[in-house]
């Protein structure tokens, strides 16, 4: 895993930059990601290449040995293109049209950004397609913005509609408008909605919408990436994603993408819960499940950014825990990581980022802690044999020791279309069985609806899938009656892709996996919790709750202990062809779903987020507590680094 950092030699006097470049290389650094939102700087006027600078800057990174990344800088668009055609910049809600400045200001269908795009990158692609410094390409930036209001994009949505459903009567059904007669008569008097919030309005447009929409930002970066292809050999091409961001399915552009990132900002001081000072540290099954499904995609992934201190953004400056930012580099490569990036190398003196930190601080030279953690991983990582760890997709995984969690972009958006119970939410589920699984030991891989999913898996997880199409059934059902662990959870199939319910019972084309009905459900005010029987134990839960009903031959594994439905089921299970299928229906705190998988693997559980990867034939230990903690190694165990006690934020290597 190589290391490397952001660099904007825009921003700082040319007189400075051959220092900056010594320095990169003096902590060790071997990337270095330029050009970034550079577009008036290499296109001061339309149609007029201002290059020389770039050719330096790769000059002088080639000079050092440095790799270098650049990126298309779409996501800033120059005053001349804001000026000369207004209508590239976004139309925001209530037909108020955006301004230029910050970052950001296009809306992607506009085809005078379109034609700007194609010069611009066209014209990097033929200058640095070949540099022999360049091993790959990010196309823009954090790919986001509010639905656009323009007649433009009112009229790509709705011939995306057309396309998708040939006929408007078809649409009519689909998004139910004989509900309060909302039928259309012709594509073209349909809008996209004005934001995200579906308020009252039609559910099942909001959900193509969003769809739609993500499919916006895809066709814009396909445009990129099909000018950017045949000029640039082997060399990746990727962007960076926030991650569940919904503006933004990473799949819609899996295509067009060779290596999947992501930007992780994990302390930001915003968590609620605790006393403790693992908030300064992050969750590792938050950045830990997004790491695996940038990787799902096509086995090569990076994480572009990474939080090197203190960020300007979130409203608290939390300081993070000393050894954090190292273990995040570990966890990245525990991950399976190509590279990590970090934004940035030097703190802005100047603009809304003066506060956030790089590696080196305002002086321009002299390392934060997070540029000396940087380091240190940097010359750790070379006490490993890195020929004994193969590249992701030529590893071999140990599918015995792997338990699959299915992530379904599209349910995101669905929960955010029918908010029908505000304490859920999706990513948190999905975190928490993350969380829990990886607490027993276990590899997780993030399987999704268009891929294979290995038949020896010993357990896939499903958590939410509330939306199913004969697709998914089928996987599911293949994989319990082949012999898999199957794990469904409350709000799984109850509607179809359109996000209509079925005309039969809750949750119909599950219960004959489940052998059990779903009698009722529940959710509690907020801040109020249920208990919940599960073997001699009480668990709390307040999000949702069904109440089931078991059909003879189905276990019950858990009971409501209060409520007026006492001794209601919450948890069932059966068999299944040779297989297993449990039906956790209950969206619980963490403590159930732990006590729950722990039953269901029959192991005992690492100490509490403390995580332990392999990759190749070093196996990486993680401590995300505020605590030192002592793990379990086979006896002889060779340390590369550290020992089998883990300081707070500690790392252990060591070989199997
Ligand atoms: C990211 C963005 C970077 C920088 C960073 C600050 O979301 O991609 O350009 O603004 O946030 O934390």
């Amino acid at each position: 895993m190589k290391i490397g950092v952001y660099y904007y030699p825009e921003q700082w006097p040319r007189r400075q930059w051959e220092r900056d470049f010594d320095n990169i290389v003096k902590l060790g650094l071997q990337i270095v990601h330029m050009a970034e939102f550079a577009w008036f700087e290499m296109e001061p006027r339309p149609g007029e290449f201002q290059f020389e600078w770039m050719d330096h800057c790769l000059e002088l990174a080639r000079r050092r040995k440095l790799d270098v990344i650049l990126c298309t800088p779409t996501a800033a668009p120059p005053i001349w293109l804001s000026q000369q055609f207004p209508q590239t910049l976004p139309m925001l809600e209530g037909n108020v049209p955006g301004r230029f400045g910050g970052r950001r200001h296009y809306n992607p269908l506009s085809p005078e950004l379109r034609d700007a795009t194609r010069r611009i990158v066209t014209a990097m692609a033929e200058r640095f397609g070949n540099h022999p410094s360049v091993i790959g390409w990010q196309i823009d930036n954090e790919y986001s913005g509010p639905f656009d209001q323009s007649a433009v994009t009112h009229a790509a949505f709705a011939q995306w509609l057309k396309r998708k459903y040939g006929d408007i009567q078809s649409l009519n059904r689909a998004w139910g408008n004989q509900f309060w007669n909302t039928y259309y008569t012709d594509f073209s008097q349909i809008l996209l909605p004005a934001n995200r919030d579906p308020k009252y309005a039609n559910p099942h447009h909001h959900l193509d919408a969003s769809r739609f929409w993500s499919w916006a930002f895809a066709d814009f970066n396909h445009l990129q990436a099909e000018i950017l292809q045949p000029k640039i050999g082997a060399r990746f091409l990727t962007t960076n994603f926030m991650p569940f961001h919904l503006d933004c399915d990473p799949g819609d552009m899996a295509k067009d993408l060779s290596l999947f990132s992501w930007d992780a900002y994990p302390v930001t001081g915003w968590e609620k819960d605790g006393d403790d000072q693992t908030y300064r540290i992050a969750d590792p099954a938050a950045m830990g499940f997004v790491h695996d499904q940038m990787a799902s995609y096509n086995s090569r992934w990076a994480l572009m950014e990474i939080q090197p201190g203190h960020l300007n953004w979130s409203g608290i400056p939390a300081r993070v825990y000393p050894g954090a930012i190292r273990l995040w580099l570990w966890t990245a490569f525990a991950h399976g990581a190509e590279f990590v990036t970090v934004y940035r190398f030097r703190q802005p003196r100047f603009g809304i980022e003066l506060f956030h930190h790089g590696l080196v601080s305002h002086d321009g030279i002299t390392p934060t802690t997070g540029g000396e953690e940087f380091a240190r991983v940097i010359s750790e990582i070379k006490q490993l044999d890195l020929k004994r760890v193969p590249a992701l997709k030529d590893e071999h995984q140990d599918l015995t020791n792997t338990v699959g969690i299915v992530f379904d972009f599209d349910q995101l958006w669905e929960y955010a279309s029918v908010p029908q119970a505000k304490r859920w939410s999706q990513t948190r589920w999905l975190t928490i069985w993350y969380a829990a699984l990886a607490q027993m030991g276990m590899r997780i891989k993030i399987l999704r609806p268009d891929m294979e999913w290995p038949k020896q898996l010993p357990m896939i997880v499903a958590p939410g899938l509330q939306m199913v199409d004969e697709n998914m059934i089928r996987k599911l059902t293949d994989y319990a009656r082949g012999g898999g662990h199957l794990v469904l959870t409350c709000r799984t199939a109850l509607m179809d892709k359109n996000g209509q319910a079925w005309e039969g019972p809750t949750a119909a084309p599950i219960l004959p996996l489940i052998g059990a009905r779903i009698d009722s459900y529940d959710g509690l005010r907020e801040g109020r919790f249920g208990q919940i029987k599960f073997g001699d134990a009480m668990y709390s839960w307040g999000v949702w709750g069904d109440q089931l009903i078991a059909e003879s031959g189905t276990e019950v594994l858990a009971t409501y202990a209060d409520q007026f439905y006492a001794a209601a089921a919450a948890i069932t299970r059966k068999t299944f062809g040779a297989g297993i299928v449990s039906y956790f229906g209950v969206f619980s705190e963490p403590p159930l779903v732990e006590a729950f998988v722990k039953q269901a693997l029959g192991r005992e559980p690492l100490p509490n987020r403390v995580h332990i990867l392999q990759r190749g034939s070093y196996k990486i230990a993680l401590n995300y507590q505020d605590q030192p903690v002592t793990i379990p190694v086979a006896p002889g165990a060779r340390f590369v680094i550290g020992s089998e006690r883990l300081e707070p934020c500690g790392v252990a290597v060591w070989e199997v």
